[in-house]
This record gives C-alpha cells, structure tokens and sequence, in this order.
C-alpha cells in the first residue's frame, strides 16, 4: 500500500513538473486575461494581481509560522503531550477574524472595478476627454459558433467580431440554444449568453490587432470548438470593412453561377442566408461574405478550399453533432459549391 501511494506521488510529481511550466507559460501568452488591450480588461488583470498578492502573503504568513511552529516547538517522544490551547478565547477570535478582515478588503478593492464596469462611462477614466464613439453590437451563440449582429448597421456575420480601435462596444449577449458564454480575455470578463434573457457587456479595445476568445461555459460536445476571433482595426479600415459588408452579392458567371444553383437545390439556403439571393434561412451562420472571413465552424477549420471542402464533404466528422447534416455532395458539387463560395467576398 505504501509503495503504491509512493510510486503514485513521484507520478503526480512528474505529471506537475511538465505541466506547471507549460501552465505558467500560458500566462504570459495571448489570450491572457494578464495581456489587457482595453480598460475593462486592465482593471480585471489589476485586481487579479492585487488578490494574487493578497494571497501570497497569507501563503507566506501561514506557511511561515506553520514551519516556524514544527521547528521551534518540536518535541521529543520522551517529553510528553504539549500543553492544549483549546479554547483560547483570544486565539479563536484572532483566527475567525483575521480570515474575514482579509475577505472584507478584497471585498472593497472589488467593488470599485465591479461598479465601473457594469456599464460604459460617459467616458473612459484616464481616456480623452470627449465620451467616445459607441458601436451596438449584438452577440448570439449557437451550438457551436458565434452570431455577430450590427442592428445599426445591418451586418450580419459568423465566428469573426470587427471592432473599431477606441471605440466602445456596447454588446448584448443572447443565445438561440443552450448557455454558453463568451468571453475575449484580453478585452472583458465571461458574460453568459442565456436564451431568452439578453446580458449586456461593453469594452473599448485600446488597440488594433486580433484576439481569441472562446466559449466559456460547457455547451455540448464540440464547447471547446467554440472559438471566435476579434478583429480590432484602425477606424478606417473599420469603415471599409462595413462597406464591403453591406455589399450585394456581385452577378456570378462560370462555376460559381453553377455553385450557387447547386446551394439552392441541395438545400444550403433552408439554413443559410445569403442577402439578396432565395437563400433567406437562419439556422446556420448568415454567407453573404462568407470568402472575408479567415475561420469558419467557430474556429475549427481556416476557410482555404482545402478546409471549406472538408466541410462540405462531411461536418459530422469534423464537429459531430454539429446541425450542418452529411449532404453526400459528390465531387463535383463540392468544387462547385467552393467556387460559389469564394466569390462571396
Ligand atoms: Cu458554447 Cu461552450
């Protein structure tokens, strides 16, 4: 029995020193909610450094006196029991209070951050002095992938969050199915998507880039293919890229005019939308400008052809239980149905 629990400890040690640095390392990389690149984002990682210190002082203090104690007050078999310290009045008050007088600071270091970022200011603290400019955007999840809905704009799009630099998004948060919940760690903390119940967040990103974010509560079995991408660009850019999201579908000739017969007779457009065409479904991610986008499946595939036609050929087996079904496309229609596709930019 002893030697099982000893060969068990050096495994659980080995396992710890291979995966702790792993651990550690993922810190400090993107996504980490300790890589803020927005306010909301900076005060979390703030308060979660402050508890962290908190918390290695008390590590410290209780360790320190634990060790301190076996040391200096160890004795030998031949001296008999200690003396018995239950029910010390001033050691049992000393003990419950030090525990809550620690969890009452945190409690008032965290109300503050828990306040402001309830909802968006009139202006940044610490921001330029106009309030800044808002978008509205609407957040929906779905087993499994990520609805983005611009009500001001008329945009609809899939897996991808284009957001301006500096600007505030004020995001409501829904979910056609089950809860999920999203969350950019470098942006803002999880907000659940709840169906039938509307949550609100908001965040300024602070500067351009791209940010994973990923569903954060359990959902099914594809939960961890779950993932989105937020794109923050320069204003302008921004603006071109609403442009072109609010674009008709160009008239097609050749393989994709074909493809695109092919999405109406084998049943695409009773899920999917595509604006301006009879494809009006809204099952699926909205395919207006499918070929803009750089992941599709909630981040499990790119979209090169390679990707889109494994899709195509069979979703089960690349996210089972996905609502995309098997469609038994033959070649030929799967190379018409990428053609048709990749026009849609
Ligand atoms: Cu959606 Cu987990």
């Amino acid at each position: 029995m002893l030697g099982h629990r000893h060969l068990r400890g050096q495994f659980l040690i080995k396992i710890l020193m291979v995966l702790l640095p792993e651990m550690l390392a993922g810190c400090a990389r993107a996504p980490s909610a300790l890589a803020p690149v927005s306010w909301n984002a900076s005060q979390i990682a703030r308060l979660t450094w402050i508890i962290f210190g908190i918390a290695a002082i008390v590590f410290v203090v209780v360790e320190g006196a634990l060790v301190f104690a076996a040391l200096r007050f160890s004795r030998k078999p031949t001296e008999g029991p200690p003396s018995q310290v239950e029910g010390n009045r001033v050691l049992e008050i000393g003990w419950t209070l030090a525990p809550a007088l620690v969890l009452l600071a945190i409690f008032a270091i965290s109300l503050q951050p828990l306040v402001s970022l309830a909802s968006a200011p009139a202006a940044i603290p610490g921001g330029e002095s106009p309030p800044p400019e808002k978008l509205n955007v609407r957040v929906i999840g779905h087993q499994w992938w990520w609805e983005f809905d611009y009500p001001d704009l008329q945009i609809n799009t899939a897996n991808e969050l284009h957001l301006p630099a500096g600007v505030v998004a004020e995001v409501d948060i829904e979910s056609a199915d089950v809860i999920h919940s999203f969350w950019v760690p470098q942006l803002g903390g999880k907000t659940d998507a709840i169906p039938g119940h509307t949550n609100h967040t908001w965040f300024q990103p602070n500067r351009t880039g791209e940010f994973h974010g990923q569903c954060a509560e359990f959902c099914g079995p594809e939960h961890a293919l779950m993932g989105l991408q937020v794109i923050v660009e320069e204003p302008e850019q921004f603006q071109a890229w609403v442009k072109n999201q609010q674009a008709a579908v160009p008239e097609l000739a050749g393989a994709a005019a074909q493809g695109e017969q092919t999405f109406m007779s084998r049943g695409c457009a009773a899920c999917h939308m595509i604006q301006g065409t009879q494809a009006q479904g809204e099952v699926g991610p909205d395919l207006t400008h499918f070929a803009s986008r750089n992941i599709l499946a909630g981040g499990a595939l790119q979209n090169t052809p390679q990707d889109v036609a494994r899709w195509l050929e069979n979703p089960q087996q690349v996210k089972p239980r996905t609502l995309m079904p098997n469609l038994n496309l033959s070649q030929e229609e799967i190379e018409q149905l990428l053609a048709f596709l990749e026009s849609l930019k």
